[in-house]
């Protein structure tokens, strides 16, 4: 038997009318990462000012509709933002921000997450520059989902 999920308003809402997709062209940073269990990909692309502001955040998500509004509410979360406060970004947060997302979905938030690290990774690597606290990005989240499962952070 299936299992239907239920989502919040937000996610449907993000899900069906998402913001900042596209690309950005000379991006200063660009980040991809997928989940090899279910086969999602996510990138985000980062434009970053002088003066290390997000100044424009787009994304391109090939999966699932949780993967689709986590991104679009991850960059909503970061555009204006400083690189520093961009690396907060948790998904933690970005869920709260949605109204919350059902279990089986919890991963697809962490794919948000890590994307926007492993695209502020890119740009410090274009750069020659290190963001403190920005660690290595991982291209399977499902390394990570584990430690995430049982932390809760
Ligand atoms: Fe894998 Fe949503 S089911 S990202």
């Amino acid at each position: 038997m299936s299992q239907v999920i239920e989502y919040s308003d937000k996610v449907m809402d993000h899900f069906t009318n998402p913001r900042n997709v596209g690309e950005i062209e000379g991006a200063s940073g660009v980040g991809t990462v997928g989940n090899a269990k279910c086969g999602d990909i996510m990138r985000i692309y980062l434009d970053i000012d002088e003066n290390e502001t997000i100044r424009d955040c787009k994304f391109k998500t090939f999966g699932c509709g949780a993967a689709v509004a986590t991104s679009s509410m991850a960059t909503e979360m970061i555009k204006g933002k400083s690189v520093e406060d961009a690396l907060k970004l948790t998904n933690k947060a970005v869920q709260e921000a949605l109204g919350g997302l059902p279990p089986v979905k919890i991963h697809c938030s962490l794919l948000a997450e890590e994307a926007v690290h492993a695209a502020l990774w890119d740009y410090a690597e274009k750069k020659g520059i290190t963001i403190e606290g920005l660690k290595p990005p991982v291209n399977d989240i499902d390394e990570t989902e584990e430690f995430y499962k049982t932390t809760g952070e």
